[in-house]
């Protein structure tokens, strides 16, 4: 089939790429033209496993990108996948969505096209906010001269693509069966039990996912914290909880708490939503303040064993809100650093990909070669992100610090190769 995807960040290259390696005719379109001439020259704007082989093997085949949505014209399905950030107040920014809504409308013509929206949005805005703009700008009504779909992404990142072409199940909401049926031939190869739904349904169980999700590690979070007071391993009662199936063993993790762009962004905003609706989310909130109370917990501990961090050497190994990332946004790192910033703590930081990142939001912490040249003359370190070389690290590498005091924030050091240490739960 023949595949427009507006906004070429990692979920519609996720989804253009995924659906040309499929064989499909896809367009990727994005409003940045510094992006799009990359692309063409094979370089990609984002890392994600598997994406530059399937660049290289597609790219001016089945797989074209533009800035230009003209080039677009004989899509016949259209996903749009631009970014919707919140503010402060957890309030969703839908202006790239109206802009893409608007400039969508202007290639529909008398072949009939189906608009399937795949940013991650409140229930109700396909249909409340985004139809009216594009039945305005195109003077087309929707069921009879075009379709319309919401078909929510649930793709981690790092694992993107595997996700796209594996989904654990394919969500379609539909305004109309027409457009349902044209989405559902679009997935036939796929292997995944698909759900349709009407719109503002599929939406709600995107938002509803991420937000279970963000409850079931808060919940090990908050039993973590019960455990490590209690001394015992919240990895094994994960473990021991994780075997029922009713509970299942994933997002058990407990530790610094939840970052990256969607969960944060997407509690927030539902509960900013359940508020506009007079609904008081108890749960939600609690959610997110015990992702933000793990943060302080692991300072707290820390203080504990060194006293005051005024003028000492932490060393904080792991910038990235998870591994196999150069990502940071809403990282556990951001916060602890503001902290140990605030205590006037030295800081001296190591991560294999995210350093570069992070030198945008603190200029004043010093960035290590190595994880050995960070922990040089230490007074503490902790470690944030679960890097795989991180557990390669043996009690000679710690030797070097002044004062050998260890706290995991991610379970990740061996025991049989470091000694005295502890976790933030464990
Ligand atoms: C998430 C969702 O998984 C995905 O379906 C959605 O589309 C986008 O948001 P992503 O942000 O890439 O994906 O990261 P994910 O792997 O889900 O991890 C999110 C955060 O939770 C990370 O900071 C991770 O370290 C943390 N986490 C995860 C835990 O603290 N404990 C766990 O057990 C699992």
């Amino acid at each position: 089939m023949k595949i427009a995807i507006v906004g070429a960040g990692y979920v519609g290259l996720s989804t253009g790429l995924g659906l040309a390696s499929k064989k499909h005719l896809v367009i990727c379109i994005d409003i940045d033209k510094e992006k799009i001439e990359k692309i063409n020259r094979g370089i990609l704007p984002i890392y994600e496993d598997g994406m530059e082989k399937l660049l290289k093997k597609h790219r001016g085949l089945n797989f074209k990108v533009s800035t230009d949505i003209s080039d677009s014209k004989d899509a016949e399905i259209i996903f749009i996948c631009v970014g919707t950030p919140t503010d402060e107040k957890g309030k969703m920014n839908l202006n790239y969505l109206k802009a893409a809504a608007k400039s969508t409308a202007g290639i529909i013509d008398k072949k009939h096209k189906t608009i399937v929206v795949k940013s991650t949005v409140l229930p109700g805005t396909t249909e409340e906010i985004l139809l009216p703009i594009i039945e305005k700008e195109s003077g087309k009504k929707v069921g009879k001269d075009f379709g319309l779909c919401s078909n929510p992404e649930f793709l981690r990142e790092g694992a993107a693509l595997k996700d796209f072409l594996g989904p654990d199940r394919i969500i379609i909401g539909e305004y109309d069966k027409k457009s349902g049926d044209i989405l559902e031939k679009l997935y036939r190869d796929f292997n995944s039990p698909t759900i349709r739904t009407n719109i503002k349904t599929a939406e709600m169980i995107k938002m509803a996912s991420n937000a279970f999700l963000s409850t079931k590690i808060s919940f090990i979070n908050e039993i973590g914290n019960i455990c490590k007071k209690l001394e015992i391993d919240t990895y094994e009662v994960s473990r021991g909880i994780g075997y029922d199936k009713r509970i299942a063993p994933y997002f058990l993790d407990s530790g610094v708490g939840f970052g990256g762009s969607c969960f944060t962004k997407d509690i927030k905003s539902l509960i900013e939503k359940a508020r506009e609706m007079n609904y008081d989310p108890k749960l939600l909130k609690s959610v997110t303040e015990i992702n933000t109370l793990q943060k302080i917990i692991i300072i707290d501990l820390l203080t504990k064993k060194i006293g005051d961090l005024k003028n000492k050497k932490i060393v904080v190994l792991g910038l990235a809100f998870k591994a196999g990332t150069d990502d940071i946004r809403e990282a556990p790192s951001i916060d602890i650093i503001r902290i140990l910033l605030e205590k006037k703590a030295r800081i001296h930081t190591f991560d294999p990909k995210a350093q570069d990142n992070m030198k945008k939001i603190f200029n004043e912490i010093t960035y290590s070669k190595s994880a050995k040249e960070a922990l040089d003359k230490a007074d503490a370190c902790l470690i944030l992100t679960e890097w795989p070389e991180f557990t390669k690290l043996t009690d000679k590498d710690f030797s070097v610090m002044k004062n050998k005091t260890i706290i995991e924030g991610r379970r990740i050091l061996d025991k049989g190769k470091v000694s005295n240490f502890e976790g933030i739960c464990w």
